[in-house]
Parts: C-alpha cells; structure tokens; sequence
C-alpha cells in the first residue's frame, strides 16, 4: 500500500477546514487503510486526513504500543466533558517538535466507523488527548497554536530552515 505524503508545518493547506463525509465506501476505506499505513511507518499514533491533503473529516489514532487499538473516526463530534490534562504533544506535520498542552481530561465522541456505522465511545489519558489533537487538524488548527507566539515563531523557523535543506 502506498505511503501518503504528510503536509508539514507552515503549509497553508494545513490550515483547511475539513468537509463532513456523506459516504462512507470503499474508497474512504482504501484512504482509510492508508492512512493507517502512513501514520504506523512515520511512526505516529495519529493522523488526519487533513494530514495528507484530504479535506474530509476523517481521523484514524492507535496509542497501543503494538498496533493494536486501531481506531477510525468519520465526522467526530467531541463533547468536552470535565478535567484537565497536559501532555507533551507532538505531529507528524511538526516534525522533531515536543511541547505540553493543555487539555480536557474526559471526552465522549461519537463518530462513524469503517463501515458507517455510529458509535460513542468515552476517553482519557492519552487517548482523549490524541483525538483532541486530531479534532483539531480537522478545523485547521495545530498544536503549536496553544503556544506563545515566541515559540511557534521559532519552531516555524526551525522547520522552514529543514524543508528548505531538504530541497
Ligand atoms: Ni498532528
């Protein structure tokens, strides 16, 4: 399967807003699949379809240590429910750059599955940071947007300094 390529921070294409999904078939699951694919050899334990230049609202995110919590949502829909969270967050379009981010400990999502079909499922811990983050790309936003203006200044330049020695 091929391995899509991952758009990088500042790429303005990063910053679409994703349209909802209205069918979920086999070519969603062939992106789907994908997907998983790309973000299992980056390696990363998420990844948007905004990520690989496809403006649906779709993520998929597995946090086990051995891929085996694969986890698809088309049109999530969050519910911020109570708590608070911080953790060194980190993106495939950010690539080499570590920050804490605050965040809401416990979520409920309800999303479609591979097949369509809606569920609801309750998370925390790494897990409801990690949708959250995905979430996230899907309305155009970054994790480096929850730091100081200093600090995404210098990560924008550290990263426009390595695409560009990268050719
Ligand atoms: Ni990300």
């Amino acid at each position: 399967m091929p391995v899509l390529p991952i758009l990088e921070y500042p790429d303005e294409r990063l910053r679409t807003k994703a349209s909802e999904v209205t069918n979920v078939d086999d070519s969603m699951r062939l992106l789907i699949d994908n997907m998983f694919e790309t973000m299992y050899e980056a390696p990363g334990i998420g990844l948007a379809a905004t990520q690989v230049n496809v403006h649906q609202r779709l993520i998929v995110i597995d946090v086990s240590d051995d891929r085996s919590e694969p986890h698809v949502f088309i049109n999530p829909q969050l519910k911020l429910l109570e708590g608070e969270i911080t953790h060194e967050e980190g993106c495939l379009s950010v690539p080499g750059q570590y920050e804490n981010v605050d965040r809401v400990e416990f979520i409920e999502v309800t999303a479609l599955d591979r097949n369509g079909r809606e569920f609801t499922l309750t998370a925390s811990g790494l897990l409801s940071v990690c949708i959250q983050h995905e979430c996230d790309h899907l309305d155009g936003k970054l994790f480096v947007d929850y730091l100081s203006n200093l600090k995404r200044q210098r990560i924008r330049k550290k990263l426009l300094k390595s695409q560009r020695a990268r050719g």
